[in-house]
């Protein structure tokens, strides 16, 4: 065990210890560094394997590129990509030394995998006082580790800096994905750019775009050009678009899949082509727009998916397809008597035969293309063939039929970024943990009880703790995707609803199953987050955007109470979704309000309950810190209730920052009497505990899908004050004194 590094710099010079992953995830994070950017304490995700050189740190300069074995135009570029950026964070003084450090580049072999889930993934990186060497048997292992060589550059007082480093390195998973609605919201090619820039600087590897759906086909069709005419809103990709999409991720190791999702969630592609529709489509809203579905019944349903398809494939060279299969509710089948009287001549008792004979079909003509059909989990009623890979959503507990059917699985269960879940929950869930994620009985029960869950209930989106696989199944898990819907997502708030989050099940999905210390990761995710933005990612600039047009003059109190807060979770803001679900007018929807720019995790947050940890552990120095962040939010209420007269948009919110003082007020009397080594008095402990109940019930109301659904009320604002636990935590050490 190392001896404890006391500061940033420290960690930086006494680096003559070794560290493996596994090691590093049974360290305490007080023993891993406090935020040393860079070296292998910011690493995310977590490499297999990793050992900190030793030797002094080397100033980062110019670097001399030695090309040694395979090299293409790709790996060139992805090189140039790399200098360009050490050199904007080198700035304009370059290398003091003046000598250039050698980076030698060994790719073994031109990968004729490359960018397929074949792929050799994986690297060896070495950085000591000779210079830089990194071997990789293929292209995809050379970019992998340049984003490590890129993390291992550490920010000092002298400037940047490389540390000693040998890293060993590969994939726990080789599918590492991120799903992206631009169908509910409409996603610009720049914001998608930006995401795979990110996505490539932590090894995710699969961009999985959700093409396709009730409200927006996206994507030109020449074949059938009222797709984009009649089915975008003017919204789509050009062809041309989509190839530079494309290639653009492809320089950046990520492969492009394409859903277009069928034969439900298809309101869209049906107005443009209405021929193939089983029912009415007129009128549709939110709830009932489900019930569409192409007509499995006729002939010319097919011949238009095959053309259609094929010009999609065309498009879109990976090797997998994903054609949806979710959701599909039977009701415009049941209702259409041309499509029952099919049903009754071809022996079919009901909407899931149906479903499966369609899925068959499609796959039939996709495969004939070359392509390998994917789909949400509910494809299984028709396809439960070994070439199918099914993406599973509903529960983990489909991973376990899938996989016991011999399937190859997709997991995204327990990865749903739309849900604002914080980091730590996605980073909870183990792909290989059928059990990891689905409703409780308790939730199941609730959900039976309601006339629109009730009926849509099934068995996978119930957890069962029995289930377990067996090493031929974990085999079947091919990996993982975080997923965004976006019907609350707008594109300026996409790169903050993916970022960091997106980066925690990146790390769920590279390092050993071991690396699993939520704190750490915390720490690491914004060490990241900070890189991520010098880069090029806009969440923060996005962020102050919609925080000056919500409150002009009053910026800084708007920041100041966001730092307290997160959305409600699990829809509970879906305000459209809430009223139809409880047969009431919708409340007003707009995508600007504080719940929409609230992160989902506050890294102010973070900071305090890290602090509040290092004080009730006996770290007395962490004392002043919080104290100077409970002051802050104390102090906020009056200026945040002036900002309110000025901006009615911030009124709702009101109660808010007044609770955030109070219980600022409640920890400051706890800090108080830690300092002062008393405890708090009875009176202070019971005037805190009815204001921390009001929290926890606040956090009740969207703590399940079935409450955020239909718990009567939400907080004021939409808003969950995320201080609330720490302060807690503060006001229970002090208690007990
Ligand atoms: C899904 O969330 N309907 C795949």
């Amino acid at each position: 065990m190392p001896n404890r590094p006391s500061s940033p710099a420290s960690v930086i010079r006494r680096r003559r210890w070794v560290r493996t992953a596994l090691l590093a995830a049974c360290l305490p994070a007080a023993v891993m560094g406090t935020a040393a950017e860079g070296s292998t304490s910011g690493l995310l995700p977590v490499p297999r394997s990793v050992q900190e050189g030793a030797g002094p740190l080397m100033a980062v300069g110019p670097m001399r590129v030695i090309w040694s074995g395979y090299r293409n135009a790709l790996l060139t570029r992805a090189v140039a990509r790399f200098s360009g950026r050490v050199a904007g964070e080198t700035g304009a003084a370059g290398h003091p030394s003046g000598a250039p450090i050698p980076l030698i580049i060994d790719c073994a072999f031109d990968d004729a995998a490359f960018l397929t889930l074949e792929q050799k993934e994986g690297y060896r990186l070495v950085v000591d006082a000779s210079g830089i060497r990194l071997h990789a048997e293929g292209a995809e292992g050379i970019l992998q580790g340049l984003a490590t060589l890129e993390q291992d550059i550490v920010a000092t007082p002298d400037g940047p800096r490389i540390a000693p480093i040998s890293v060993d390195d590969a994939p726990r998973f080789h599918w590492r994905g991120v799903m992206i609605d631009v169908a509910r919201h409409f996603m610009s090619l720049a914001s998608l750019k930006r995401q795979i820039d990110a996505m490539a600087q932590v090894k995710l590897n699969v961009l999985h775009l959700h093409l396709s759906d009730n409200e927006g086909f996206r994507v030109e069709s020449r074949l059938y050009p009222r797709l984009q005419t009649v089915g975008s809103h003017g919204q789509f990709y050009t062809q041309d678009e989509v190839r530079d999409l494309v290639r653009y991720a492809r320089d950046r190791g990520v492969r492009i899949v394409p859903e277009f999702d069928v034969p439900g969630h298809t309101l869209a592609m049906l107005t443009a082509y209405p021929e193939y529709a089983s029912g009415p489509l007129a009128g549709a809203n939110y709830l009932s727009a489900m019930n569409s579905a192409l007509n499995p019944a006729d002939p010319a349903t097919f011949a238009f998916l095959d053309r259609l398809f094929g010009e999609m494939a065309d498009l879109f060279p990976d090797r997998y397809f994903h054609v949806g299969g979710d959701e599909v509710t039977g009701t415009h089948w049941s209702e259409n008597p041309s499509i029952q009287a099919f049903a009754k001549q071809n022996g079919f008792t009901g909407k899931v035969e149906l479903e499966g004979y369609f899925h068959r079909r499609l796959a039939e003509l996709l495969r004939r293309r070359g392509r390998i059909v994917m789909g949400w989990e509910e494809i299984r009623v028709g396809l439960k063939d070994p070439a199918t890979l099914v993406q599973t959503w509903r529960g983990s507990g489909s991973i376990a039929k899938a996989t016991a059917a011999g399937q190859p699985v997709i997991v995204s269960a327990g990865y749903y970024l739309d849900l604002l879940e914080p980091a730590v929950a996605a980073y909870r869930v183990d792909p290989e943990d059928p059990a990891a994620s689905g409703m409780s009985p308790e939730e199941a029960s609730a959900a039976r009880k309601n006339p629109i869950f009730g009926p849509r209930l099934v068995d996978e989106m119930i957890r069962n703790p029995a289930l377990t696989l067996t090493q031929a199944q974990k085999g079947l898990i091919r990996g993982g995707e975080a997923a965004l819907w976006s019907e609350l997502v707008t594109d300026e708030m996409l790169d903050q609803r993916l970022w960091p989050r997106a980066a925690a099940v990146a790390e769920r999905l590279w390092s050993p199953a071991e690396v699993v210390d939520p704190a750490d990761l915390e720490r690491r995710l914004e060490i990241r987050q900070t890189r991520l933005r010098r880069s090029g990612l806009l969440d923060e600039v996005h962020r102050r955007a919609m925080i000056a047009r919500l409150a002009p003059g009053d910026e800084g109190t708007v920041e100041t109470l966001l730092e307290a807060v997160a959305p409600v979770r699990n829809h509970a803001h879906n305000h459209l979704l809430r009223g139809l679900i409880n047969f009431r007018p919708a409340s007003p929807q707009t995508f600007d309000q504080l719940a929409d720019i609230a992160a989902p995790d506050s890294f102010a947050g973070w900071r305090f309950e890290r602090a509040v940890t290092a004080l009730t552990g006996g770290d007395r120095t962490a004392a002043a810190r919080i104290r100077t962040d409970l002051l802050r939010w104390r102090d906020n209420e009056t200026a945040f209730r002036t900002a309110a007269q000025r901006n009615p948009a911030l009124t709702d919110a009101v109660p808010v920052a007044v609770d955030i003082a109070e219980l600022s007020r409640q920890g400051l009397e706890a800090l108080d009497a830690i300092e002062q080594g008393r405890a708090l008095t009875a009176e202070g402990s019971s005037r805190a505990d009815a204001l921390l109940q009001r929290q926890t019930v606040a956090n009740r109301a969207s703590a399940t899908m079935i409450a955020g659904l239909t718990a009567p009320r939400q907080p004021p604002a939409d808003v969950l004050i995320t201080i609330a636990p720490a302060i807690q935590q503060l006001i229970s050490a002090a208690s007990k004194r």
